[in-house]
């Protein structure tokens, strides 16, 4: 796992956009796996203005995203595909047939079979961007998900619930489930990029880079994983030392 540590949110931001911009250019038919949450925000802004800017061309780029909450349509504002759409795919010159953001509706169990389907027919994922709860989960794999799912329907604990609130309007539940990319679905992966910021995240990130892995912190099963590399502030970073 290589590590690297820039002093705040923006140098992180800019360092990870470098990277995705540039590896689109070098392949303009990458297969990029996309995460949603606070975290990636600054990234797809900046993605955005080097598009505008640069010209960095998306027409041939296909996406995969990590998750999508149960009984969300997407053009329900608190969806993953409302999120995503608004944030950045409404902004670059990307085909939206090729972005792909799993099913919230409809039946579900076949649509996670069709969803680990899709990553495979294009080819797999070139690199997976990914955050990291408070808890160690990765996408929506919660403590004690076991490292061979794949695309499944999984349960999101009170902490997590808690978390997202800030997504939805007051008095909105968030939704309860979610269908979300499993652990071997990440671990596939060619090459995983894990963006974490702020002291919240700091725990988190030690046990997943010093701790044992184990499925009680998801994301420490990335010390398995031969090509990842973790873009942290200080913060983030401040019980590594
Ligand atoms: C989002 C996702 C989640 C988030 C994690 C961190 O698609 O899969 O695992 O990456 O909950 O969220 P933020 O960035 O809001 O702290």
């Amino acid at each position: 796992m290589q590590t690297i540590i820039h002093k705040n949110a923006e140098q992180v931001y800019d360092a990870v956009t470098k990277q995705i911009t540039e590896a689109v250019r070098i392949k303009p038919d990458l297969v990029l796996g996309l995460a949603t949450g606070s975290t990636p925000v600054g990234i797809y802004s900046r993605m955005v203005k080097d598009h505008q800017t640069n010209g960095t061309d998306y027409k041939k780029i296909t996406t995969f995203n990590l998750d999508e909450y149960e009984g969300l349509e997407g053009s329900h504002p608190g969806s993953y595909r409302y999120f995503m759409n608004d944030k950045l795919f409404d902004h670059l010159n990307i085909d939206i047939q090729n972005t792909h953001v799993p099913s919230g509706t409809g039946n579900l169990e076949s649509a996670c079979k069709q969803y680990e389907k899709a990553i495979e027919n294009a080819g797999g994922i070139d690199i997976q961007l990914l955050g990291i709860g408070i808890n160690g989960h990765i996408a929506f794999n919660e403590p004690g998900t076991s490292f061979e799912t794949e695309t499944h329907i999984a349960t999101l604990t009170e902490e997590t619930i808690k978390a997202n609130a800030k997504f939805f309007g007051e008095g909105q539940q968030v939704p309860l489930r979610a269908v979300t990319m499993g652990i071997r679905s990440i671990l596939k992966a060619k090459k995983i990029i894990l963006v974490a910021l702020g002291k919240e995240k700091a725990e988190a990130i030690q046990k997943m880079v010093r701790g044992p892995v184990t499925e009680l912190h998801p994301a420490s099963v990335l010390q398995r994983h031969p090509n990842v590399t973790l873009y942290l502030d200080e913060e983030a970073a401040s019980y590594l030392k």
